[in-house]
């Protein structure tokens, strides 16, 4: 799903955020990717999601050459994606239901499907009460909870997940890392940034850390592990 291979950036004012990043994710595989603020873990997001191109290296997403290419086939690809920023990226002005409900518009169905369809993520996510209040009301955890209901409602085959958890108590963050563990369940490939140690110490997944924009290790979940030992 995801080849990198020698990827580096450097933004225009000459900080470098990733210094020839190697990494291979499979489809259907849920990694975390972990390393302390300025690591380059939203750069990498960034560049996977086509909003900034590489400066060096190859990039391939879902067969697509990143760096390159029209637009359409970027838009076809952002399709099949679902972010959650790490500033959430709410539209203002509209409520918690709005909001999932734009993610889904993309899908092509019925108004009614539409609206069970956010009534479901709503119920998930405890949001029910929110369901009318324009996202600027909420509190910080709701808004990540109407950021995540939004992304998964599309039914993306491919997530992005910026710090998930970072505003959330630990019972809200475990209801989200289900969630996606569950669009992984259903085939998804996940991927979740985060530097909070409390959900990588529960994490049963592929972990790799990065550190000054360089992958400075890759470790297996158990699954790989076992298939390993035979
Ligand atoms: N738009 C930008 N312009 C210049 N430097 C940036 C920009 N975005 C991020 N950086 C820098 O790139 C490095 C990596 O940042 P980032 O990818 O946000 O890391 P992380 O998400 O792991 O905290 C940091 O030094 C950061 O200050
Ligand atoms: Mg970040």
């Amino acid at each position: 799903m995801i080849q990198a291979s020698g990827l580096r950036k450097t933004y225009p004012d000459g900080t470098t955020a990733l210094r020839g990043l190697d990494l291979h994710v499979a489809e259907g595989e849920m990694v975390f990717i972990r390393g302390r603020s300025g690591a380059g873990k939203t750069t990498l997001f960034r560049l996977i999601l086509g909003m900034e191109d590489p400066t060096e290296g190859d990039l391939r997403v879902a067969e697509r050459t990143m760096g390159g290419g029209d637009a359409r086939s970027l838009r076809d690809l952002r399709r099949k994606m679902g972010v959650i920023f790490q500033d959430f990226r709410l539209i203002k002005g509209r409520s918690s239901r709005e909001n999932i409900e734009m993610g889904i518009r993309v899908l092509g169905i019925t108004g009614s499907e539409m609206r069970s369809k956010a009534d479901e993520l709503l119920q998930r996510l405890d949001l029910v009460h929110r369901a009318n209040t324009p996202v600027e009301s909420l509190s910080w955890g709701e808004r990540q909870r109407v950021a995540t209901a939004r992304a998964l409602s599309r039914e993306p085959s491919l997530v992005l997940a910026d710090e998930p958890t970072g505003n959330l108590d630990s019972d809200l963050s475990t209801h989200v890392i289900e969630l996606l563990r569950e669009a992984n369940d259903r085939g998804a490939t996940v991927l979740i940034a985060t530097h909070a140690a409390d959900i990588l110490a529960v994490n049963r997944h592929r972990t790799i850390t990065l550190a000054e924009g360089l992958l400075v290790s890759d470790i297996p979940g158990p699954r790989a592990g076992s298939d390993e030992l035979g």
